[in-house]
């Protein structure tokens, strides 16, 4: 019941982050609590949020994929004859059918409902050529994704464009700076969390990723870091020492995963298959069988919602002044439109939603906080 309160409470989050981003500037005014993939590019950031809602449906691949930021909103939503969640990516065979209890819909294109995950990716790549072309361009406008289903823990993630040093195709010369200033708008939010994904193949100290979360972050407070290609490291070499903090410490530690290769990702091998193969991967591994629970994506998806948690509860009292303090400058306005009353003008329409998101948050607060034990 427990974990229960707490997704409740990151459901409110959401909803709220919703309605701040159609409200538009005000957005900016609060800061909801996320989780952010930063790294260089093709560490394997877009794998590495894929597997954790346990679907294909994110443009993956060698060079620069991934060219808006993706506001991913994940919303577990229970069915009432289907299993109790017990995690993110359990979904079986859910990668090969369709299933009526698991959709996605974008924000930009209100009340449609995607069944079919090929089409969400399509969706991603028409959209984001929309805005920057077909030749490697980026843009620091978001896409806004929500993705209900049962086999999901309820988390806001976010897809990032890599860090990358040298300008191709219509990238402009200065590329690198542009990609940077993107990442820091949102990873210098205090209510980020940092997915700081590094490839266990590569040097930890070269870690693009880890530099910069480090110049937001540096206590590292709100930094996980996540090590991907295990699989692909020399033989006889593993990431213990870094796992053990011997390395580069981190107060919330490391998490090592197993992704698909690209051949992986050519012949569509599906992501449950990935994750059976990533399990018995930490579990067969004599570097890393003693402490198989600690690795993989299941384990990083459940480290993830209780920090997320955390954070959420420590946050709350300011986001709730900020709230309030958004809604008497909103009740004020509305006072001076004369009430706007039979005012059907969309700004009206928004502000009543504001006005139901804040009291249905504000009951969940009031209500709830003094009960809410993170304890499982
Ligand atoms: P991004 O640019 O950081 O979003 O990286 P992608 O997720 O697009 O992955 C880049 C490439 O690395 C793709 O070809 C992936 O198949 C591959 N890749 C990512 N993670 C792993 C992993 O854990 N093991 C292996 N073998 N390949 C991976
Ligand atoms: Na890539
Ligand atoms: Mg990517």
């Amino acid at each position: 019941a427990t974990a229960g309160l707490g997704s409740e409470i990151v459901s409110v989050v959401n909803k709220l982050q919703d309605v701040f981003t159609a409200v538009g500037s005000s957005a900016s005014q609060i800061d909801l609590p996320q989780i952010c993939v930063l790294g260089s590019q093709s560490s394997g950031k877009s794998s590495v949020l894929e597997n954790i809602v346990g679907r294909d449906f994110l443009p993956r691949g060698t060079g620069i994929v991934t060219r808006r930021p993706l506001v991913l909103q994940l919303i577990n939503r229970p069915v009432p004859s289907s299993p109790q969640p017990n995690g993110n990516a359990v979904s079986k065979d859910g990668d090969k059918h369709a299933n009526e209890n698991e959709w996605g819909e974008f924000l930009h294109l209100p009340g449609q409902k995607f069944y079919d995950f090929n089409k969400i990716r399509e969706e991603i790549v028409r959209d984001t050529e929309a805005k920057t072309g077909r030749n490697a361009g980026i843009s620091p406008l978001p896409i806004n994704l929500r993705i209900y289903s049962p086999n999901v823990l309820t988390l806001t993630l976010v897809d990032l464009p890599g860090l990358t040093k040298v300008p191709v195709g219509d990238q402009p010369k200065d590329i690198e700076k542009q990609i940077r200033d993107m990442l820091l708008k949102f990873i210098t939010k205090p209510a980020c969390i940092i997915l700081a994904v590094t490839a266990a193949n590569t040097d930890l100290a070269n870690s693009d990723g880890l530099k910069l979360a480090r110049e937001v972050d540096p206590e590292g407070q709100r930094t996980i870091g996540v090590l991907t290609k295990v699989d692909l490291m020399d033989a006889g070499t593993d990431v213990v020492d870094i796992l053990a903090g011997r390395i580069i410490p981190l107060r919330l530690g490391y998490v090592p995963v197993v992704n698909r290769g690209q051949r992986d990702i050519e012949a569509n091998k599906p992501i449950s298959a990935a994750l059976e193969f990533e399990r018995e991967y930490f579990e067969n591994h004599p570097s890393y069988k003693s402490k198989a629970q600690y690795c993989g994506t299941p384990f990083l998806a459940r480290k993830l919602n209780m920090i997320l948690m955390h954070h959420i509860r420590a946050t709350l009292p300011d986001i709730k002044a900020r709230i309030t303090q958004q809604l008497q400058k909103f009740n004020t306005e509305l006072q001076s439109l004369g009430g706007a009353l039979g005012d059907t003008s969309s700004s009206s329409v928004v502000l009543s939603v504001i006005t139901d998101f804040c009291s249905e948050f504000r009951t969940t607060i009031d209500g709830n906080t003094n009960d809410l034990s993170l304890n499982e």
